[in-house]
């Protein structure tokens, strides 16, 4: 007897010894298997779409939702709960009008302009279900911009919120010159040429939609336009395919979310993040979002405590807004036990925890139009994701070495990229092909070929080039180092340097301009800086540039800081050096060029003196 079970112990040591040298050599093991076990069920998934030539898409999974649980609250918005089925009747009765009235039908694009509410939803999965494609317009962008957006994309229908027909004041005539349908989701008509929709809403029949409208063959149909500020020019429409939309679904789901999660989105849903993973993740779980207008610091943990929050949605910024606000002995009283977003870094991340508690943050890296995506599903601080053998089977992506001076990536002799080695920084590269397409930018095939990198490695290969600086270090952990190029984040938002280069130079007094972002203490992303050469023979007027830039630019695009130039630099391949003058900075007393700063108050660009700079750096004075 004795004897048998002899082995038990030694077993048991033996197992145990596996487990802590498990532990030891492969620390992050089992939670690399359970993620990589759900990446590949739903690369099974979206194999079975192919072969079956019909897609499972996004709304589809919500129209079985709606059926499933009809009577879950699907969203709720300033209290109120809008059920599966509530938004299911509302968007079928939004196809229905569209549809009466020819507006719109299966392979055309519709425009859409609204801020966060519910029937940004119901219009958005309306006219999905009819087949269209919608393009979502970000809500700041003004005049010129915003017509730009309109005709990139094709649309013929505009959809307006009751809350922002003011935006179309300048624009309307140009719109209807070119014969765009503009509908305004209000029940009286207040504008000469734009129709009604919320009576016709109301009044329509809520039957279903026939599935047909909506049916889907290939992954690769376009089903959304996501604006984005990509690199260059005025904002791109990012082609959203089903692909995309699909993928971005299952971010909560990779991470171990499920149907009893309640999903905080206080991001705008003209981004991706709130659209597709948000809302998009809510109906995968089948569970329920709390949908806020605008996002606000002082109301957040009163609202996840309200609603019995259990995921958040964030950008970098927002966190650093949560842990500046003061402190109160609730912070720690809530049930979120999970983050999901992007742009954290390592500093707001420890204070984070340290405010709210251990709730885990899963950065998720990858653009809206991009072919690559990275999850630090293992929440080490500071990484924006994780890659590992297996991972790359299925991505190819690179870091390369790049030239910050010369503004482009370092070539050997025979004309190729060369990879850095592990833990040095490099530019981020990820190969476009049949399993990792890269779909591009609406009506333009010039802007989708800026993007891409070819011969990279061999004649005739091809990467898409991310714009981004990261470095992988010896764990496989994936750190975001920087951005290059022509574009930087402030305040959440993309600043494309050239649109707001472009802006610029429509001043009389101003004959060139070269855009950048500087780092200033205490702020996520850079703050817009432009340093200027002044035309011969005109001065230079802050209150007129303050008044141009506010009728042109949206807040965020505004330039902060300008610095006046006797001479543009140049790099050796005649593009504007602007790595110094980032690295220059705005120190009045390190710069001897006269420098200037936006001022809300004084309503102009006023001087910018040393006692400002050290109410700017010791963040005395908001940006
Ligand atoms: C708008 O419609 C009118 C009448 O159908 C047509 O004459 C005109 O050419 C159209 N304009 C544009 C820009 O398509
Ligand atoms: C939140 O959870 C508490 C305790 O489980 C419950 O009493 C309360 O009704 C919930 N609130 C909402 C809005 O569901």
């Amino acid at each position: 007897m004795l004897v048998s079970i002899a082995w038990v112990p030694a077993a048991l040591a033996g197992l145990i010894a596996i487990h802590f040298a498990q532990k030891r050599c492969f620390p992050y093991f089992w939670k690399d298997v359970f993620y990589l076990w759900k990446v590949i069920q739903y690369g099974v998934r979206l194999e079975l779409y192919k072969k079956r030539r019909r897609v499972f898409t996004v709304l589809d999974r919500f129209v079985q939702r709606a059926e499933q649980i009809p009577r879950k609250p699907f969203v709720i918005y300033d209290g109120v709960p809008y059920t599966y089925r509530d938004v299911d009747e509302r968007s079928n009765k939004v196809a229905h009008v569209f549809e009466e009235h020819g507006a719109a039908k299966k392979g055309d694009t519709v425009a859409l302009l609204m801020n966060n509410e519910p029937d940004f939803i119901s219009v958005w999965f309306g006219l999905s279900k009819l087949g269209c494609a919608v393009a979502f317009l970000n809500t700041n962008i003004k005049g010129k911009s915003l017509l730009h957006c309109f005709s990139c994309c094709g649309a013929k229908v505009l959809v307006v919120g009751a809350d922002l027909l003011d935006m179309l004041e300048d624009i309307l005539p140009n719109l209807l010159e070119h014969n765009i349908s503009i509908w305004a989701m209000n029940a009286e008509s207040c504008l000469p040429g734009v129709q009604t929709l919320l009576d016709k809403v109301e009044r329509a029949p809520a039957r279903p939609v026939p599935a047909e409208r909506r049916a889907v063959t290939s992954l690769k149909t376009p089903t959304l336009y996501i604006y984005t500020s990509g690199t260059t020019g005025l904002p791109k429409a990012a082609v959203v395919t089903h692909m995309q939309s699909t993928k971005a679904a299952a971010g909560f789901w990779a991470y171990g979310g499920h149907a009893d999660d309640i999903i905080y989105i206080p991001l705008p849903l003209y981004h991706s993040a709130a659209s597709l993973i948000g809302v998009g993740g809510t109906i995968e779980m089948g569970a329920t979002c709390v949908l806020k207008k605008k996002f606000s610091a002082s109301q957040f943990w009163n609202d996840c405590r309200k609603y019995n929050v259990t995921i958040i949605q964030y950008i970098g910024e927002l966190c650093r807004y949560l842990c500046s606000q003061p402190k109160s002995e609730l912070d720690w009283q809530h049930k979120v036990h999970m983050a999901v977003g992007n742009g954290l870094r390592q500093d707001v991340w420890q204070e984070f925890h340290r405010r709210f508690g251990e709730i885990r943050m899963c950065e998720l890296y990858g653009s809206t139009e991009g072919n690559l995506c990275f999850m630090n599903h293992v929440g080490k601080i500071g990484a924006v994701g994780r890659s590992n053998f297996f991972y790359k089977l299925f991505f190819k992506y690179v870091l390369v070495k790049y030239d910050k001076v010369r503004d482009e990536p370092v070539r050997n002799k025979h004309g190729f990229c060369i990879p850095v080695a592990k833990g040095e920084t490099g530019l981020l590269l990820s190969k476009v092909n049949a399993q990792t397409p890269f779909f591009g930018y609406a009506g333009s095939k010039q802007l989708t070929e800026r993007k891409l990198l070819r011969d990279v490695f061999a004649k005739g290969d091809m990467y898409f080039n991310t714009g981004d600086l990261m470095a992988e270090d010896k764990e496989d952990f994936i750190y975001f180092k920087d951005r290059i190029g022509d574009t930087f984040r402030w305040k959440g938002e993309n600043v494309a340097t050239t649109e707001v280069t472009e802006i610029l130079g429509l001043l009389d007094f101003i004959q060139e301009a070269n855009v950048y972002g500087v780092e200033v203490p205490g702020h996520e992303g850079r703050a817009g800086m432009a340093a200027v050469i002044i035309r011969p023979g005109n001065n230079f007027d802050g209150k007129k540039l303050f008044h141009h830039v506010l009728d042109h630019l949206p807040s965020y695009g505004r330039p902060i800081f300008i610095r006046i130039q006797e001479l543009m630099e140049l790099t050796g391949t005649f593009k504007q050096q602007k790595f110094k003058l980032v690295d220059s900075g705005f120190n009045p007393s390190v710069i001897s060029d006269p420098l200037y700063v936006l001022d809300n108050v004084e309503k102009s660009y006023i001087v910018l003196t040393d006692a400002v700079y050290n109410r700017i750096v010791s963040g005395q004075q908001k940006l």
